[in-house]
């Protein structure tokens, strides 16, 4: 096959923040698959918080000058195995590239539901879904008619946990987000009671003039302010599920939080963190949960979707500043588009 492929590297290490200077994009032939394996071409890449955490020197990390991984959605162009049919759409982890050579081995292939649109398996029934899912379901335990606090509402995983709370029964719902238009977002699109911006004054306050009476569960995207104020309006037997710490990714200088530990005994408060990649056994279970909502018009996907593969590092950078409503998409830009759902352009 003739033609040329562009992959994504890392190129420099950040110190704060990262801009587009610390990746570059480099081009070669287009890779050739080997007996037993497939050319995809990729149509759908996720773009995560977690890819800034990899650009750090830590273990596991991101290695400089190397392709980059990515949860990816792509078509099988050429194949050489019988098991990987020309045509399909496969999920594999082979991101922030136009094409890869993949096994059987390294792809998952996806169920396809009528009315649910391929962005969908990035976002509420991919890794971000799940993660709320998990959130919700396993770790904070939810019961019907629970209050609940989501940090970075607005985001991916936010998004999702708020509707899917609303789901489950949840009671009050409140959501801190990084602007004014976030926040309304949130009440008028995804069902929070109330949610603010948290740049308009000390978090403690803010989270107490729209839960007044406290809450029963924290589900926490960010850390540092927001955690230590969630920690004083938690009610007894409150649950703090740790999903991430956003807040502190790109200030490494930033002090951690302080809250008072006389709370968490004293009003008898569990925290719990975890990795979603520990609960993969959990994703029929999703699908079986989400995807009947996602059907009937329930549920629906918050997604900022970016076209071209060429804007991949912008929509990255674009994230880590809050520029995303929902979780955020690159697309490929001959794709048509797809489904139904929120969609955010992005600014
Ligand atoms: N535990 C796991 O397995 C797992 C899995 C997936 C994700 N996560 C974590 O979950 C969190 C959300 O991930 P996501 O994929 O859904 O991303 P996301 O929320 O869609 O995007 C990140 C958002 O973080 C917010 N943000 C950035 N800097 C912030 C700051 N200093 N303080 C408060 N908010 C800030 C921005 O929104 P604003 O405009 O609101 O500031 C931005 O839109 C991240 O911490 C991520 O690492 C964990």
């Amino acid at each position: 096959m003739n033609g040329t492929a562009l992959t994504v590297h890392q190129i420099a290490r950040p110190y704060g923040f990262p801009t587009a200077e610390h990746f570059a994009f480099v081009e070669s032939p287009l890779p050739e698959p080997a007996a037993g394996e497939a050319l995809v071409e990729n149509l759908y890449w996720s773009v995560d918080p977690y890819h800034r955490e990899m650009m750090d020197e830590v273990p596991g990390g991101f290695p400089l000058h190397a392709p980059l991984e990515g949860r990816t959605l792509g078509r099988v162009v050429a194949s050489r195995t019988p098991r990987l049919a020309e045509g399909e759409i496969l999920f594999h982890r082979q991101g922030w590239r136009t094409h890869t050579v993949v096994t059987p081995e390294e792809v998952r292939r996806l169920p396809r539901f009528d009315g649910v649109p391929w962005t969908a398996y990035l976002s509420v029934l991919g890794g971000t879904g799940l993660t709320a899912y998990v959130g919700l379901t396993r770790i904070a335990r939810l019961q019907e008619g629970e209050d609940l606090f989501v940090s970075a509402a607005a985001g991916g995983v936010g998004t999702a946990t708020g509707r899917f709370a609303r789901l489950l029964g949840a009671g009050r719902l409140v959501g801190s987000a990084g602007s004014a238009a976030k926040a309304g977002y949130l009440v008028r699109e995804v069902g929070y009671d109330a949610a603010f911006d948290y740049h308009d004054g000390p978090v403690a306050d803010l989270l107490g003039a729209v839960a007044p009476d406290g809450v029963d569960v924290f589900v926490d995207n960010v850390g540092g302010e927001q955690l230590a104020a969630a920690v004083r309006a938690l009610r007894e037997f409150g649950r703090i599920v740790r999903i991430g710490t956003i807040s502190q990714y790109n200030t490494p200088d930033a002090p951690p939080p302080r809250f008072d530990y006389a709370d968490i005994v004293e009003k008898s408060l569990r925290m719990e963190g975890f990795l979603v990649s520990n609960y993969r056994d959990l994703q029929e279970e999703l699908y079986e949960f989400a995807v009947p909502h996602l059907q009937s018009g329930r549920l629906a996907p918050d997604e900022t979707v970016v076209d071209g593969f060429e804007h991949i590092v912008d929509a990255f950078l674009g994230m880590l500043h809050g520029r995303n409503t929902g979780k955020i998409i690159v697309r490929e830009r001959t794709e048509a588009p797809c489904g139904t759902g929120t969609r955010t352009p992005v600014s």
